[in-house]
């Protein structure tokens, strides 16, 4: 049902309609001295999305997040990140927001409990200490030094850390660097359960399988800005999803992209089959999600 209610100017219902996104970039810049790490970058996350931002070294990625985590200054763009500015963002805006940042701090002469502990009281309405290191599979070690800690505990701590607030936005800048295969499943679960218990993430990842396998959408970034935009299944433009069918005839290698491989596969087998009817070295492969990336971010960087 669609009620006017007196008093709500249109200008007013379309910033509420803008609420409905955690974040909101539009032309964002950074440059470093001569180096432009940001350039032009736009990005909408709806509240309760995980979105992947995907590019490889030297993309942009922690730049645009330190931004949007109000730690770093841009040059220009708009920014709103739960309906603020970060760049003036207050105390109450910034615990409703999770950071787990590239590199860990260091508070090596604490234990796990104690660094969770303390962390959650910057908190309005934390979670349970216990619960959230249990949670990041670090019980055995809660009692333990952090400057024990293996890599990959170090980053499951740092996890604990960015979620013991209960945060509406939470922000995982390569968050499983370091992680074995298992820890990594076990982290997907736990960033599952976070998104289905209505956290809007933010992760930045240089691994595709990791994308695929936890976000709503992927932004592959290069250069500083976005090149594609996309669900897990549609990025990339269409026709780099379309099946490539190849073959060899007459001792030649032949391919061809079409969106109806079987009525080439069936062409193919009437002309270009042997006396045995096999059509030599077929193949139909659809591009995977690497293929496409790599297309996309394969283009030769423009030096600045
Ligand atoms: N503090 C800094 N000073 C100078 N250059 C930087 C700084 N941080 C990042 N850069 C440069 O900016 C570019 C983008 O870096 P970054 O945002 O870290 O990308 P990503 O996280 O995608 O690897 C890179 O060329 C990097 O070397
Ligand atoms: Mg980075």
């Amino acid at each position: 049902m669609v009620t006017t209610t007196p008093g709500r100017t249109p200008a007013r219902r379309a910033a509420d309609a803008t609420t409905e996104l955690a974040v909101r970039v539009r032309g964002l810049h950074k440059r470093y001295g001569e180096k432009q790490a940001v350039d032009g970058l736009d990005l909408d996350i709806g509240r309760g999305e995980i979105v992947a931002v995907l590019g490889p070294n030297g993309a942009g990625k922690t730049t645009t997040v330190e931004i949007l985590e109000g730690f770093r200054e841009r040059d220009a763009g708009d920014v709103q990140v739960l309906g603020e500015d970060p760049a003036h963002a207050d105390r109450a805006w910034r615990a409703r927001i999770g950071v787990v940042a590239q590199d860990s701090r260091d508070r090596a002469e604490l234990t796990v409990a104690e660094e969770v502990r303390s962390t959650a009281r910057y908190y309005p309405a934390p979670a349970d200490p216990d619960e959230v290191i249990a949670a990041v599979g670090l019980a055995e070690k809660a009692r333990a030094r952090v400057r024990g800690l293996s890599g990959g505990q170090r980053r499951r701590l740092d996890v604990a850390l960015g979620i013991v607030g209960r945060p509406e936005l939470l922000f995982l800048d390569e968050p499983t660097t370091g992680f074995d295969p298992q820890a990594r499943r076990s982290f997907w679960g736990l960033v599952r359960g976070l998104r289905d218990s209505g956290t809007t993430i933010l992760l930045t990842t240089h691994d595709l399988d990791e994308a695929a396998h936890l976000a709503d959408r992927v932004v592959v970034v290069r250069g500083g800005r976005v090149v594609a935009s996309g669900t897990p299944d549609t990025l990339g433009r269409p026709e780099a999803r379309t099946p490539v069918v190849s073959w060899t005839a007459g001792g030649e290698s032949r391919s061809e992209r079409t969106t109806a491989p079987t009525a080439l596969v069936a062409r193919l087998a009437a002309t270009a089959a042997g006396p045995d009817g096999e059509i030599a070295d077929l193949r139909v492969v659809r591009p995977t999600l690497e293929d496409v990336y790599l297309e996309l971010v394969s283009h030769e960087e423009t030096d600045r």
